[in-house]
This record gives structure tokens, C-alpha cells and sequence, in this order.
């Protein structure tokens, strides 16, 4: 373990410059347990990440960010204890599993290994115990290095709500019709001609991600293989002209009827290990419900939870045509909950419980 002198683990970050790698920038300055050490950057590699960056958000880039040097991707000489990853996929797959091979934890944002039979795809309040593969991972690479993964921006928010609804009942359909920020498509993204004064019915990958990523986070871990918890995932993924925050509208068909009330009271109760840990990125509470006609909206819920942006906000729960489903709206903040804060979580929940 490579702890520098405030005895915090050094990190380094992959797609420093992007719409995600900048939220990992924001959350891990003053962060109690991890110290950002190296920044890797593609066409900037070689500028000072000051220069370099376009920084989008409302909060000040840390001076002494601003003048760290962008490495080119590389693993000669590099010095931390875990690498983040916030790499477009195709360029995750190849860069990914070197680190891995090298000897680093790799925690990562990108699609290219989610659904590897050895890798863990993770939310630290669902499926904590799916981090129990990385042993056979780690015989498998040969090395003390792995890959941990988090999910698609969307299937955070739809597993996350979807948890304490299945500590109660069996659900076997859902249908999810999602309304995506543009942040979710990276920077810069979208053309602002493409989106401004439009919605666009097709995110290319993003339909087949949700179903498939959700059936492995609620599934089971056993004897070191992933199966999948059992339901029909229909998703119809559309990019809206709002800037941060995912609204999902969700119908889910169950086995039995359905206590509202009871759901209602599991949602509001439920925390994870982190909560139980109290680790620096846990909200108190993963899901808070609204009870109002018209929430969760991006721009008022967006940065909701006492950790803001951490927490999913569920609206609108009321009964399908019958009391065999149930109908509501969430909304995750795409790259805080969906992405950079999901994964530093993990981290935080990875490091109190001996894997890194
Ligand atoms: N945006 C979201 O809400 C969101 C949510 C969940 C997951 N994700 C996933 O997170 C990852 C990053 O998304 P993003 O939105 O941050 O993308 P982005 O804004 O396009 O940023 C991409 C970053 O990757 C670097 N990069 C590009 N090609 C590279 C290469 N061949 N080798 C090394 N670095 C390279 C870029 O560096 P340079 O600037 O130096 O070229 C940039 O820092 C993607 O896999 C995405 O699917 C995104």
C-alpha cells in the first residue's frame, strides 16, 4: 500500500478530462481516504489539467489539480494504490485489463468488462457480496490485480429502487421508458443542434445494457459464478435537453399482489453496508420517496441525499391496472449516483472491507 504522508491511498484516474473523470476531480478533493496522484488523459496528455480542461462544474477546480501534468496512458513507474477508470469503452477494454495484469485494482465506470464472468458489477447497497469473485478473478489474471465495475447511469437508479422491492416480492416484468441528460452522453456530447428543442428516441447500447446489467446486480453469486436474478426487461432509452439527472418512468409487473404502504415503508427503510459503515460518499438514505403529483424532477431532485446527488428519488408510486403492479418515476443524477460517486462508494466499501 503506497499511503502518502495524511496516511490516504494514492489513486490515479482515467479519462481525467471527461464528463465523469471531472466529477471523480470534484469528489475526491479533501477526500478522507483517497489522495488523486495521477491523472491519465488522451488527446491531453502532456497539458497541465488546468490547461487542458473544460471544467464544467459550478465548484472551483482545486489549484493544485490545475497544475498537475496529464500522463499519457501508461503503467511504467505509476505509484498508487487504485486506478479509477472513466474511459469510453472501447478504449476501457484494452487499457483496463493491462492495469489489471500489472497489479492495480481497476474501479470502473466503463461497459467493457460489466458483464465478464468474473468481474463484479456493483452497487454498494444491492450486491456487495458479488465483490466475493474477485479472488477467482485475481487466480484467473495471476496477478493481485483486478477489474470491479459499476453500472450503466440508468440501471444504477432502476436496481437501486428496484432492490427493496424485491426483498418483498418476486418481480417478473418491467418496463422502463427513460428520459437521459445530455451530460450522460460525455462531453462535449450531443450537438446542441441535435438536442435543443428536441427529444431523441435511441441511445445506441443503452436499451440492452439495462436489462442485461440489472438481471446480473440482482442476481446471485454462487460458487464464483454470476446468475442472474430472473425477469423481462423492456427498456426504451430517450436523450431529453436537461443537463444532469436521468428521469426513469417504471411499470413493473409482480407474482402476488402488492401492499403499497408495506413498499412504501421498504423503500424508506432501506440502507446498505455503506450506510451501516457510515463511509464518507453514503447518503443516509440511497432512496428517499416524494409524495407530490409531480416528483422527482432533474432540477429540483438532481442533488438529493445528504451526500448530494447520491441518493435516488422515487415519485408517483401508485398501482398499475390492477394490485399485481405498480407504476412510479426515479431520477439519479447521471454522473454523481450514475457514475463517479457509485464508484467511489464502492471504493470506500472495498478499502474498510479489506479489498484494496
Ligand atoms: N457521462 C455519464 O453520465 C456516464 C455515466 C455512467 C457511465 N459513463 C461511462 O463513463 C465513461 C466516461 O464517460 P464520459 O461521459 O466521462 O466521457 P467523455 O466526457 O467523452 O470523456 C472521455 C475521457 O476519456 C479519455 N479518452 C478518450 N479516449 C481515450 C483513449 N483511447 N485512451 C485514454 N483515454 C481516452 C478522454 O481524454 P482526453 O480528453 O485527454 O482525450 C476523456 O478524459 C464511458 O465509458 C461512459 O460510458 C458515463
Amino acid at each position: 500500500m503506497v499511503k502518502d504522508e495524511m496516511g490516504k491511498m494514492k489513486v490515479a484516474l482515467l479519462g481525467a478530462t471527461g464528463a465523469v473523470g471531472q466529477r471523480f476531480v470534484d469528489m475526491l478533493n479533501k477526500h478522507s481516504y483517497f489522495e488523486l496522484e495521477t491523472l491519465f488523459g488522451y488527446s491531453s496528455a502532456g497539458k497541465r489539467y488546468g490547461e487542458a480542461v473544460n471544467w464544467l462544474l459550478p465548484t472551483e477546480l482545486p489549484e493544485e489539480i490545475k497544475e498537475k501534468n496529464i500522463s499519457a496512458v501508461n503503467t511504467k513507474d505509476l505509484d498508487v494504490d487504485i486506478v479509477f477508470s472513466s474511459l469510453p469503452s472501447s478504449a476501457a477494454k484494452e487499457v483496463e485489463i493491462k492495469f489489471a495484469k500489472e497489479g492495480f485494482p481497476v474501479l470502473s465506470n466503463a461497459s467493457a468488462y460489466r458483464l465478464h464472468e468474473m468481474v463484479p458489477l456493483v452497487i454498494p447497497e444491492v450486491n456487495p457480496e458479488h465483490l466475493e469473485v474477485i479472488d477467482a478473478q485475481k487466480r484467473e489474471l495471476g496477478t493481485e490485480g483486478f477489474i470491479v465495475t459499476d453500472p450503466n447511469c440508468s440501471t444504477v437508479g432502476l436496481s437501486l429502487a428496484l432492490k427493496p422491492i424485491t426483498n418483498l416480492y418476486r418481480v417478473e416484468k418491467v418496463v422502463v421508458n427513460t428520459l437521459q441528460a445530455v451530460s450522460g452522453a460525455g462531453y462535449p456530447g450531443v450537438s446542441s443542434l441535435d438536442i435543443i428543442d428536441n427529444v431523441i428516441p435511441y441511445i445506441e447500447k443503452e436499451e440492452e445494457k439495462i436489462g442485461n446489467e440489472t438481471r446480473k446486480i440482482l442476481g446471485r453469486l454462487e460458487n464464483n459464478s454470476f446468475k442472474d436474478y430472473n425477469v423481462k426487461i423492456h427498456a426504451s432509452c430517450n436523450r431529453v435537453p436537461v443537463k444532469d439527472g436521468h428521469l426513469e418512468n417504471v411499470y413493473l409487473e409482480l407474482s402476488e399482489k402488492v401492499d403499497l404502504d408495506e413498499v412504501k415503508e421498504e423503500i424508506r427503510n432501506f440502507i446498505g453496508e455503506p450506510q451501516k459503515l457510515k463511509l464518507p460518499t453514503a447518503p443516509e438514505k440511497p432512496l428517499i420517496i416524494r409524495e407530490e403529483k409531480d416528483r422527482p424532477q432533474p432540477r429540483f431532485d438532481k442533488l438529493a441525499g445528504s451526500v448530494p446527488g447520491m441518493s435516488v428519488t422515487i415519485g408517483r408510486l401508485r398501482y398499475g391496472k390492477n394490485e399485481k403492479t405498480l407504476l412510479f418515476s426515479l431520477l439519479v443524477h447521471n454522473t454523481i449516483r450514475g457514475a463517479a460517486g457509485c464508484v467511489l462508494l464502492l471504493a470506500e466499501l472495498m478499502k474498510v472491507k479489506g479489498f484494496i
